[in-house]
């Protein structure tokens, strides 16, 4: 690649994969003038990172710096997973199979979909660094122990359940259902499990389980002694119930814009949510991460780490594993910098106080009066 086309930035390979992907499949992952809703949410996610401001120190001995950290016990080179997202193929044709290598070259979690492209096992045999299982909670919930099931014997490390997509068909939802190609007759994964026998793109959103509520975490901890991750999270008092039932682990995450739509950004919510949980349970955080400094901002708003949905797709896109490997490493190296340049050397102790307020004048950080107090907003 020349210097010209060279991309430097997540925002280089975010567009050159909308340049690169056919139409119809740019417009289903990034959002557009069908489906404005995700658009506009998925901006909003991105502009709540670039509004924080930080409140860098000075003078202080940056020459030795640590981006490692680990999460749910794992280490990570950098505190990201490539979140769960569906069908990889769509990106490149060795999708996840590709992804999972490039996360463990680059030290980093991957997050396999349940309607992934490649299977569990499939998965598992190529990837090096660790990996955590996305489960969808069908109706037939048979479907979704068993899915787990193999997850466990693959040596999957985690349990992610989404719990903000709960198989509502909207109208709007049904209507871009048909309009899309229909991706995959059954899913991968689902192949043979008795009862799944039809389950693909089109027939995917009423199979979900719109039953499934707290009261079912005990189910889900019956399955298995996998760590569980609650995907979804966007109220500190839906976090607080989290860490009362002994979740170890939550995203805040609006889906990156494909669920619910105009919803609050995440880095609005994630100042509201760590401000309403204890030490008990690890925050993480997704939806527009996109430059070193927003993942510097989360960690400094209390988030452990960052999941990376649409900047996973666009590297595959660019440049199958490389591509992905190059996106992490941005995001490392910005980080790095962003770091240096505030007088932080290590991930693990990014002080709250990092972040003031935001650019929108006399907007404190939403969900934290005490620092709101502090900084005299
Ligand atoms: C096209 C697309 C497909 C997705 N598929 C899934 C999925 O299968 N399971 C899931 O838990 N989240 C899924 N997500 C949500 C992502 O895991 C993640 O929450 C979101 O993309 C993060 O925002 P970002 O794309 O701005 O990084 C999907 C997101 C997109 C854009």
């Amino acid at each position: 690649m020349d210097a010209d086309t060279q991309l430097r930035t997540v925002a280089d390979y975010v567009d050159r994969a909308k340049q690169l992907l056919p139409g119809e499949t740019a417009t289903g992952m990034f959002g557009g003038a069908s489906n404005p809703g995700t658009a506009w949410t998925d901006a909003r996610n991105a502009e709540g990172w670039r509004d924080l401001e930080l409140r860098p120190h000075v003078m202080v001995d940056v020459s030795s710096r640590s981006t490692a950290t680990e999460i749910l016990g794992l280490p990570v080179s950098v505190p990201v997973v490539l979140s769960p997202v569906g069908s990889h193929v769509r990106s490149h044709p060795d999708g996840e199979l590709a992804s999972a290598r490039a996360a463990g070259e680059a030290g980093v979690i991957m997050g396999l979909s349940t309607v992934s492209s490649y299977t569990i096992e499939e998965v598992a045999a190529v990837a090096s660094g660790p990996l955590w299982f996305q489960l969808y909670v069908f109706r037939n919930r048979s479907i979704s122990a068993e899915l787990v099931r193999r997850a466990v014997a693959s040596g999957y490390r985690a349990i992610v359940v989404t719990v903000d997509n709960p198989g509502t068909s909207s109208e709007e939802r049904r209507f871009r259902a048909t309009k899309r190609r229909a991706e995959h007759d059954v899913f991968p994964n689902l192949r043979g499990i008795p009862g799944a026998e039809q389950l693909g793109t089109t027939k995917f959103h009423e199979s979900l389980d719109d039953t499934f509520n707290w009261h079912d975490i005990e189910w889900l901890r019956g399955l298995s002694d996998l760590p569980l991750v609650i995907k979804g999270i966007q109220r500190g008092d839906d976090a607080r119930r989290c860490e009362e039932c002994g979740v170890e682990a939550i995203v805040v995450s609006n889906h990156g814009g494909q669920a619910l739509q105009y919803t609050r950004p995440t880095a609005e919510v994630l100042a509201e949510v760590t401000a309403s949980v204890g030490d008990g349970i690890e925050v993480l955080v997704d939806g527009g991460i996109r430059h070193g400094t927003d993942i510097l901002k989360a960690l400094a708003l209390g988030a452990r780490g960052v999941l990376l949905g649409k900047p996973l797709y666009s590297g595959l896109a660019v440049g199958g594993a490389d591509g992905v490997r190059d996106v992490v490493g941005i995001l490392q190296a910005e980080l790095g910098a962003a770091m240096s340049l505030s007088g932080v050397t290590d991930v693990r102790a990014v002080p709250r106080d990092l972040v003031g307020h935001r650019l929108s004048p006399g907007r404190p950080v939403p969900g934290d009066p005490t620092l709101a107090a502090e900084l005299e907003l």
